[in-house]
């Protein structure tokens, strides 16, 4: 491989910005006091944790004490759900959600299915959009909490959050989001949103990895799901990832004082990729063609394996990913495409996301457009041969 890389999964992870990692910096050996520790050390540390959270709470319109900072997405979706469960589980058992949320969400819902909760999985139009007439039809006496995306990891489709919240919020139901893929990404206002949870992290938007915060709002009491040391007010035990933290505030800052300017450009490069991507045989845009993330562009290609695309591919020196519609047999094919009517579980059919960012060039996206044709032919001709895929995708 000696052609230049190009890196086209900014929804799995992405690199973390100039003015994070600057921030950052002087909290690992200079300032790395405990910020639970009462002397200069400590009261240092703390500072550096409530600015971030000043600024973690600014981007997204919410109070300083909403903000409760996290190990990442994963804990701020369990957080939520299985903490909401708990508080409400008097008024009763029943929890909705959609057919397409992150694992970090449906598994943790799952988990209370199997502890005794009633679980409706809302479904999704073929764009994987949930309708907020059915949530409405969902709702019922003992319904406790909705939890529904702002943005889908693997197709980029935007739900409709504001109605959704509005709906829960009639019914006198906890709404939490998961806006891990949209923070930073998309304009987002909690109280605009009506939303009374919502789950972020930090590296889907150029800050570290291992850390991310929960909205919490004030009328809500959720309780911990981490007992020990009563840091985050009680709320959340556990030494606060200070350099984390500070990059985290860094990264969102940087992304919503620069949000405009790079929605625009993102947008093009992506439109330019689904264009160009468009002109292949087989290709199809999966996703809605509008409400989607700015740098999301997924697709399907027919009878090719996505383990095998997805390696074509970074031989070719593109690394993208893929969740994998493969044979009935092989694996589980991905349940967002099922849910959307895209696949079948008998399909052979390689989804494929690329996921841009601001440090995408259009000579990049020009280049992946090049450089696809003979790797979707090698996936070809390996898909036959291929075993079972990994399918899921961040
Ligand atoms: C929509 C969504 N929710 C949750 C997560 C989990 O976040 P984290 O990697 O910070 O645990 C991810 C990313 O993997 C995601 O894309």
């Amino acid at each position: 491989m000696t052609e230049k890389r190009i890196y086209a999964d900014n929804a799995a992870t992405t690199a973390v910005s100039d003015v994070a990692f600057e921030a950052m910096l002087p909290y690992f050996r200079e300032s790395y006091g405990n910020p639970s520790a009462t002397h200069s050390y400590g009261t240092a540390a703390k500072r550096a944790v409530e600015d971030a959270r000043k600024k973690v709470a600014e981007s997204i319109g919410a109070r300083i004490n909403e903000i409760y900072f996290t190990s990442g997405g994963t804990e701020s979706d369990n957080w939520a759900i299985l903490a909401a469960a708990g508080l409400r589980k008097k008024k009763g058992r029943h929890i909705i959600t959609s057919a397409v949320e992150h694992n970090a969400v449906h598994n943790t819902v799952q988990q209370l299915e199997k502890r005794g909760y009633e679980v409706t999985w809302l479904p999704v139009d073929k764009y994987g959009m949930v309708s907020p007439e059915q949530l409405e039809e969902a709702v019922r006496e003992d319904t406790i909490l909705i939890s529904v995306m702002t943005a889908n990891n693997e197709i980029g489709t935007l739900q409709p959050v504001r109605e959704l919240a509005e709906i829960a919020g009639r019914h006198k139901v906890l709404f939490h989001t998961d806006a891990v893929q949209a923070a930073g990404h998309i304009p987002l206002d909690v109280r605009e949103l009506g939303v009374d949870l919502m789950s972020l992290s930090a590296h889907k938007f150029h800050g570290p990895k291992g850390v991310g915060a929960l909205y919490i709002s004030l009328r809500t009491a959720l309780p911990p799901i981490l007992f020990g040391g009563g840091q985050e007010k009680g709320k959340r035990s556990g030494t606060t990832n200070v350099p984390g933290v500070v990059g985290m505030a860094a990264a969102l800052e940087d992304a919503v004082r620069r949000m405009d300017e790079n929605v625009r450009k993102v947008t093009a490069l992506r439109d330019r990729l689904i264009e160009g991507v468009l002109n292949l045989p087989g290709a199809a845009l999966t996703g809605h063609p509008v409400q989607r993330l700015p740098g999301l562009a997924s697709f399907i290609f027919k009878d090719v394996k996505g383990g095998p695309l997805v390696a074509a591919l970074d031989e070719a020196g593109v690394c993208a990913s893929s969740g994998s519609a493969c044979s009935a047999g092989a694996g589980e094919p991905s349940r967002v495409l099922k849910a959307a009517g895209i696949i079948t579980a008998e399909d052979v059919a390689a989804p494929l996301r690329l996921s841009l960012s601001g440090y995408n060039t259009a000579e990049e996206i020009d280049e992946i457009i090049r450089r696809l044709p003979a790797a979707l032919k090698r996936a070809a001709s390996e898909s036959v041969l291929a075993g079972p895929d990994n399918m899921d995708v961040d």
